[in-house]
């Protein structure tokens, strides 16, 4: 055990995703079982610039587990990208006497902690918060199964409508430039494709799709598209699905940021909890400027630079899956 670390800071940082409430009532928790101090900065390494924090203990975070969004507030920030910035959070650290810090984000905060790290020594940690679930090292980010659980709900009654009127639906779903929420949505949701910015596809094959639901007399036909599709996007795909098929009925859905919020599912808040206790336990075992992540089931640590860079492969299984389903 590390015995130097007695005082840990947590932030949110990034876009926010459902159950990083979750993570930081579990470092909060660990962190007192241990009978380490802890506190929150708030607005992400906005809060950690200006020094706006606040103290927390096992009971302050009580009834914040069901919680969407972060109630410690999140940021991208742009002043944190400066050495200057660094050098300014690096010193609020050094004041408030804080010995390491957890940061709960995407691949940006993980640049920026590993930053933070190298230039002033701080011991850092990050945990997966983030509905694209697009880092290496974990097969789920928190927010992901929530977010899918959302996308499912909401095309499920798109669904009722596609079918009422035997319309064709391009729903957009987020993920940035992955395509995992899109992939896991179409099978939830009995999607005839997706439009995943890893897998190459083209327009004539969106034209062969919509060829093949007539064919099988399809009524409600749904294609996911992934906010990163590299064949355009839902409106410019819809006009040219019209040009082709001039009698179909096309239309439209962005789901946007509703993708981002409500009470974490079960699945984000266990995920959380072995997270948020597996980032402190790390802290004290020495671990830095690494990612705890959970792998078939097995807690384990990467590299900043893996976890950030590596690129996480889409399932080829489900890949096969969806394909087959879809028929
Ligand atoms: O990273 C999460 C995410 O929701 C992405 O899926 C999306 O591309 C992006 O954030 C949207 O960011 P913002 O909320 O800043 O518009």
């Amino acid at each position: 055990m590390n015995t130097s670390i007695q005082h840990i800071a947590v932030i949110t940082s990034g876009g926010d995703a459902p159950g990083m409430n979750a993570a930081i009532r579990a470092v909060a928790r660990t962190a007192s079982y241990h009978g380490l101090k802890v506190s929150g900065y708030y607005r992400g390494y906005d809060g950690l610039m200006e020094g706006d924090s606040i103290g927390m203990s096992a009971r302050s975070v009580k009834n914040t587990l069901a919680m969407g969004g972060t109630w410690l507030k999140s940021a991208r920030s742009e002043a944190f990208r400066t050495v200057q910035g660094r050098v300014t959070a690096a010193k609020t650290l050094q004041s408030d006497g804080v010995d390491a810090l957890v940061v709960i984000g995407g691949d940006g905060s993980f640049r920026g902690a590993q930053a933070l790290s190298e230039e002033h020594g701080v011991p850092v940690i990050g945990i997966p918060g983030t509905i694209d679930n697009d880092l290496y090292g974990t097969d789920h980010s928190i927010g992901f199964d929530t977010a899918v659980n959302t996308v499912m709900h909401a095309v499920d009654k798109i669904r009722d409508t596609a079918n009422s009127h035997n319309r064709f639906f391009l729903v957009e779903v987020m993920g940035r430039d992955s395509g995992f929420i899109a992939l896991s949505a179409a099978i939830a949701t009995g999607g005839m494709d997706a439009i995943l910015p890893e897998v190459e596809y083209s327009i004539d094959e969106l034209f062969e799709t919509v060829r093949q639901g007539a064919k099988h007399k399809k009524t409600s036909n749904i294609v996911i598209v992934a906010e990163g599709s590299t064949i355009g996007n839902p409106a410019e795909l819809a006009q040219a699905l019209v040009a082709e098929f001039p009698e179909l009925d096309v239309k439209v859905s962005t789901l946007g940021h509703m993708q981002r919020g409500g009470s974490p599912s079960h699945l984000d808040r266990i995920l959380a909890g072995r997270l948020g206790v597996g980032a402190v336990d790390g802290l004290l075992d020495g671990k830095s400027q690494v990612m705890v992540g959970l792998q078939q089931g097995q807690l384990n640590y990467v590299p900043f630079e893996k976890a950030c860079s590596q690129g996480k492969d889409l399932n080829l299984d489900l890949l096969r899956v969806a394909d087959i389903l879809s028929i």
